[in-house]
Parts: structure tokens; sequence; C-alpha cells
């Protein structure tokens, strides 16, 4: 008897890591997933995680000012291409219009001859606003 349990769990064995070959990614999927929850790439999952990156982001994003001189002050400080200038009174007419929100949604959008977020293709969508907020805050 114990020669037949042990040769049925030998088989068992040998056909799981038989299966394990013949589908390896199936079998490291489960593998993985039966341990702990799986995590796409890029995230973390856990709150301690989600907190430390939340952190991280905020800690490396550039203020408004940052962002506008480097990526905004080109066209706005000297009206290039048709760019409201910086201070001038037209910020008051676009706020009054579109409000702040549409004003951040055209800059990540672009806008006429204003390429999207101004150009600058690594600034997030807070950095952006961050900018506009400045532009604004100078501006009225
Ligand atoms: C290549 C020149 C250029 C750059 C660089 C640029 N802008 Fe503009 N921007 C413009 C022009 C031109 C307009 C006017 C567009 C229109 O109303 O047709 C404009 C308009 C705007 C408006 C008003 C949008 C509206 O809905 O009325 C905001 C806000 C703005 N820009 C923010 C920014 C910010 C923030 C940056 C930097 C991240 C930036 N711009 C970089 C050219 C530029």
């Amino acid at each position: 008897m114990k020669k037949l349990v042990l040769a049925l769990s030998a088989f068992a064995l040998a056909a799981s890591a038989l299966w394990a070959v013949a589908n390896p990614t199936e079998a490291l999927v489960e593998r993985i997933s039966s341990k702990a929850q799986v995590c796409v790439a890029g995230q973390d999952c856990s709150a301690e995680g989600m907190a430390a990156s939340a952190q991280l982001a905020s800690a490396s994003a550039r203020s408004g000012q940052e962002v506008y001189d480097q990526s905004c002050a080109a066209c706005h400080n000297s009206g290039a291409a048709g760019a409201p200038r910086m201070g001038a009174s037209e910020w008051q007419t676009r706020y009054d219009e579109k409000g702040f929100d549409m004003l951040v949604a055209n800059s990540i959008s672009g806008i006429g001859a204003m390429p999207p977020r101004g150009g600058c293709a690594d600034c997030s969508d807070e950095e952006i606003e961050a900018s506009v907020q400045y532009i604004i805050d100078e501006s009225i």
C-alpha cells in the first residue's frame, strides 16, 4: 500500500511538472496568484506603497513657476504666436468666460497655436494646473 501511495504521488508530481513545462505561463500565474495578489508593473498594491508613491510624486512635482519658466514663458512672455501675455488683462476675460478648469483642460489638450501641455510632454496634469494657476495669480 505504501508503495502504491508513493507511486501515485510520484505520478502526480511528474504530471504536474509535465503540465508546468507544457504551460509555463499558466503555471507561473497560478503559482504567483496562489501566494499573493498580482500587482501590475508600476503599481504598488499595499497601502504603504500607495502612500509612498503619492509622496514621491508630490515631492518631485515642479512648481507652477518652474513649469512656466521652462515651458510656457517662451510664448506667454512675448506673446509669440498670439499667446496671451503674462500679466495682460486678457487673462481676466478668459478666466471669467471659461473658468479655471477649462483653462487647465485647454492647456492640457492644446488650443489654437498652443501645442498640448505647451509642448512639455513630461509635465503631469498637476504640473500644468500649477503653471496655469501661476499665470492667473500673476495676471489677475
Ligand atoms: C508655442 C507657444 C506656446 C507655449 C509654449 C505655451 N502656450 Fe499657452 N497659449 C499659446 C497661444 C497661442 C494661446 C492662445 C490660443 C487661442 O486662444 O487660440 C495660448 C493660450 C493659453 C491659455 C488660455 C487657454 C484658453 O482656453 O483660453 C492658457 C491657460 C495657457 N495658454 C497656458 C499655457 C501653459 C500653462 C503653458 C506651459 C505649460 C503654455 N501655455 C505654453 C501659446 C503657447
